[in-house]
């Protein structure tokens, strides 16, 4: 047996040909495409087409006609509980019952339709009814589309916001909602128990996707004007600057970059105290910890990024999820073609061997 690691952190679960990040070059391809040579050039959808099926064309599809059966507004919960009725709704077949073009086919709808599930919640949440399908077939682009049905109109400055988010987050290699995907699928459950698996392990807090953390110290940066005063009372504290570290980058993640780009190029009104945040604090880290890098991380400007398209922070984790059906469903797709039932070992630390009468609540002997 293999020495336990606590998180599995560095054990390799998976050969993957989809996507992986470069940690020593701060780059990340899918499929060998860099993320810097999609965004701008190709929308989300075709994006979702490179990582599911090598091609930009066909592309994922526009979601089919379909009312959920009931929408609360909590769009993360939402979008959970109603991928896991399609399942059902659908009759999808288990994975183990069904070819790889079928498994392909159902990925596709699947992620269709969760786009337009977080778009109608979200729209509830507001107070709103979703956009009917003839104004949502208005927007050219998945981004577009998703606007019009949440808001009923798409703001082009907002759509690009989307677009370029979701571009930059479709695919991260094996995260935690990704591996919980390929353990679902590699069991020959159905795609939507593989989707709806991973929209659970992306709700918790430590997955990434929680821009909203990083909204708050842009406020009290912008109220104070002291940036470097800021990240001291921080640090001093032994607490974390949100936005900064990255347990696989040693260097600037890529992400970020990119989202910096286009926050800059939107107008974003927080880019200048979101900049001057950045500096300060890797300037502080730095010197704090010069033999570790810590760098801006994904979440940063993705919350400057989604604070133009007006995405409030508590939708920001639907939209990771919104972004990530592609990484999902290329690795579901993946697993199908090439896994095997994923079943690894606990090491046992549990009491030794012992009559039940010695367990607490046994019944005592008359
Ligand atoms: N602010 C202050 N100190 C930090 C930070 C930070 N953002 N990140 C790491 N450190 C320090 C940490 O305190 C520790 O110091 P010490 O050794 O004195 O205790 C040292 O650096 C190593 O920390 P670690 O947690 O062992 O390092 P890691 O590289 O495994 O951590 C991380 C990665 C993301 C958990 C961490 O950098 C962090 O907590 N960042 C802030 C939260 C955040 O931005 N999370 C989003 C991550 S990107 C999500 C995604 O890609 O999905």
């Amino acid at each position: 047996m293999n020495e336990f690691k606590p998180g599995l952190e560095g054990v390799v679960a998976f050969q993957t040909a989809i996507a992986e990040p470069d940690r020593e070059g701060g780059a990340l391809r899918y499929r060998g495409v860099d993320i810097e040579d999609l965004v701008g050039n190709f929308h989300y959808e075709q994006v979702w087409g490179l990582l599911v099926d090598e091609s930009f064309q066909p592309g994922m599809p526009d979601p089919e006609p379909y009312e959920p059966a009931s929408l609360t507004g909590n769009a993360p919960s939402d979008l959970q509980a109603e991928t896991a009725r399609l399942s059902s709704v659908w009759n999808l077949k288990k994975l183990v019952d069904i070819d790889p073009g079928q498994a392909r086919d159902d990925l596709a709808r699947l992620s269709a339709q969760m786009m337009a599930i977080v778009a109608r919640s979200a729209a509830v949440h507001d107070g709103r009814e979703p956009a009917p399908d003839d104004v949502v077939a208005q927007g050219k682009t998945a981004a577009e589309k998703f606007l019009l049905r949440w808001r009923g109109e798409a703001d082009p400055d907002h759509a690009k916001a989307i677009d370029t988010y979701w571009i930059c987050t479709a695919e991260h290699g094996l995260n935690a909602s990704t591996f919980t995907a390929r353990i679902t699928a590699s069991t020959g459950a159905d795609c939507g128990a593989a989707m709806s698996g991973a929209v659970g392990a992306l709700s918790g807090p430590l997955h990434g996707g929680a821009p909203a953390r990083v909204l708050p110290m842009l406020d009290a940066v912008a109220e104070s004007g002291d940036p470097e005063g800021y990240v001291k009372s921080i640090l001093d504290e032994h607490g974390r600057i949100m936005g900064f570290g990255h347990r696989v980058y040693r260097a600037e993640d890529p992400r970020s970059r990119l989202l910096k780009r286009t926050a800059k190029e939107l107008g974003s009104p927080r880019y200048e105290v979101a900049e001057a945040l950045e500096e300060a604090a890797l300037d502080a880290l730095k010197e704090r910890k010069p033999d570790y890098v810590i760098a801006t991380n994904v979440e940063f400007y993705s919350a400057v990024v989604l604070d133009v398209a007006d995405v409030p922070p508590d939708l920001t984790p639907a939209m990771f999820a919104c972004a990530r059906v592609a990484g999902w469903a290329a690795h579901i797709l993946e697993e199908k073609r090439t896994g095997r039932l994923i079943r690894p070992s606990a090491q046992y630390v549990g009491p030794g061997e012992r009559p039940a009468s010695e367990v607490d609540g046994a019944p005592v002997p008359s």
